[in-house]
């Protein structure tokens, strides 16, 4: 019986561990998690999504209060077109961030980080560009496009001199996607170094309608295999999207996948960035608590638990302060929705948005719980504490679960 140990992701003459842990924004998948991830040697992702906060929580830096103090006479205006990035600072963010996390990396595996095309930061060209730029600066092994069909990102990038030896990457949940994707490049005469699948049950925002239950992850990625091939493409394929146990990416790897990316086992990991009492919240999850709505912005349904403190909230827009999703002319879902209940409550009291969240102030709190569709299996990975808590995990410990585990077992920690 085969152990996902058994195989190798090849890049060049590089072999890795064919476990990739996946990008969770905002600072979900921690520096910790992605350097323990590396050490082990898989591949771990750190988020650039909120990235000048995440400076500020780890490096002490004050670029939100700054951008706070800037835009000041704004908060009140409902037009937030003006409301723009400093593209010095979110580089040096980035670097920051990408910087830190590189020096400290140990072991064979790499380190990704995941860029999301929706993050559009009022200005969606020139801010994705620095960020990708930046994070090749600070020494990254490759960018993961995310969230997004990233028709023009590799572009943005091509004059910068590691485009040719950075892995670069990008989720698709079709292989239409990836198909409009390769078209859009060929001219710059540069595949992408891999390509993930993601199907219907991963954690935050999904590349489907609220259709996603009629897909399922097994067809796409055999459609996209079998594109690959047809086109004589040396590209690997891997594949995401509920894959819990070591057997469940065996049956993977063995179909023709080259690795497989998993986020959902890893939330409740000590290195995870989630709050510890909202990691309790992922392990006591039945799975009619885990919903897919269509409240975030960015237009993409996204899985999170219904107990989420964000579902509802009416918060006044925070773009002053954020402002990650503004479009490029000041404008946001979230924006519109809540400047309807304001309307309808013009005291600013009792302002609950039902149909959309102000998804930036959100994730950076830990207010929305984004999460798996199998996040009701963690409670069976672990332990109970004598205070009825679940024991939290080492990375490690799943990390090895999923690389030694046959017959779908779930190495428990020890007592
Ligand atoms: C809490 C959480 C947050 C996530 N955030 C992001 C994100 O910011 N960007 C992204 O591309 N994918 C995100 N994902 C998707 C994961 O990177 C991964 O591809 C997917 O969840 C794998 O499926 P699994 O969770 O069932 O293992 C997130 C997943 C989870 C569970």
């Amino acid at each position: 019986m085969k152990r996902v140990d058994d195989f190798r992701l090849k890049f060049g003459k590089k072999e890795i561990v064919p476990i990739i842990v996946g990008g969770m924004g905002v600072d979900i998948s921690t520096a910790e998690l992605a350097l323990e991830t590396a050490r082990l040697g898989g591949i771990g992702h750190i988020s650039d999504a909120m990235v000048n906060d995440v400076s500020d929580r780890r490096f002490d830096t004050s670029f939100v209060k700054d951008k706070t103090r800037q835009y000041k006479h704004n908060i009140l205006n409902a037009d937030k077109s003006t409301v723009k990035f400093d593209l010095d600072i979110l580089a040096e963010a980035t670097r920051n961030h990408v910087g830190s996390t590189m020096e400290a990396k140990k072991g064979d595996g790499l380190i990704f980080v995941n860029c999301m095309e929706k993050l559009t930061m009022n200005g969606p060209r020139e801010t994705l560009q620095v960020r990708m730029a930046s994070a090749m600066d600070a020494g990254i092994d490759g960018i993961t496009l995310s969230a997004g069909l990233h028709l023009g990102s590799f572009a943005l990038i091509a004059e910068h001199p590691r485009f040719r030896d950075v892995k670069l990457g990008i989720i698709v949940s079709s292989v239409r996607a990836l198909q409009l994707f390769l078209r859009k490049n060929a001219r710059l005469n540069r595949l992408p170094d891999y390509v993930i699948v993601e199907g219907p049950l991963a954690g935050g925002h999904l590349g489907f309608g609220m259709d996603w239950a009629e897909y399922d992850l097994a067809s796409i990625i055999a459609e996209v295999i079998k594109y690959v091939k047809d086109e004589k493409l040396d590209i690997p394929v891997i594949a995401a999207g509920g894959i819990f146990t070591g057997s469940d990416a065996v049956s993977f790897l063995e179909t023709g996948a080259a690795a497989v990316q998993v986020a959902t086992r890893f939330t409740v990991t000590n290195e995870c960035g989630l709050p510890t009492a909202v990691k309790q919240d992922y392990f006591t999850a039945n799975e009619n608590d885990i919903i897919v709505n269509t409240i975030s912005p960015t237009g993409y349904p996204m899985r999170m638990l219904k107990g989420s403190p964000a579902i509802g909230d009416g918060i006044r827009p925070n773009c002053e302060s954020y402002g990650y999703l503004l479009d490029g002319n000041g404008n946001c879902a979230y924006i519109t929705a809540y400047n309807r209940e304001l309307a309808l409550h013009p005291d600013g009291k009792n302002i609950s948005v039902q149909d959309k969240t102000c998804l930036c102030t959100q994730m950076r709190n830990f207010k929305l719980w984004t999460c798996g569709h199998y996040t009701y299996r963690l409670k069976d990975t672990t332990r109970r504490n004598a205070d009825g808590t679940y024991q939290t995990l080492s990375a490690e410990h799943i990390f090895k679960d999923y690389q030694f585990s046959v017959d779908h077992q779930i190495a428990l920690p020890t007592a």
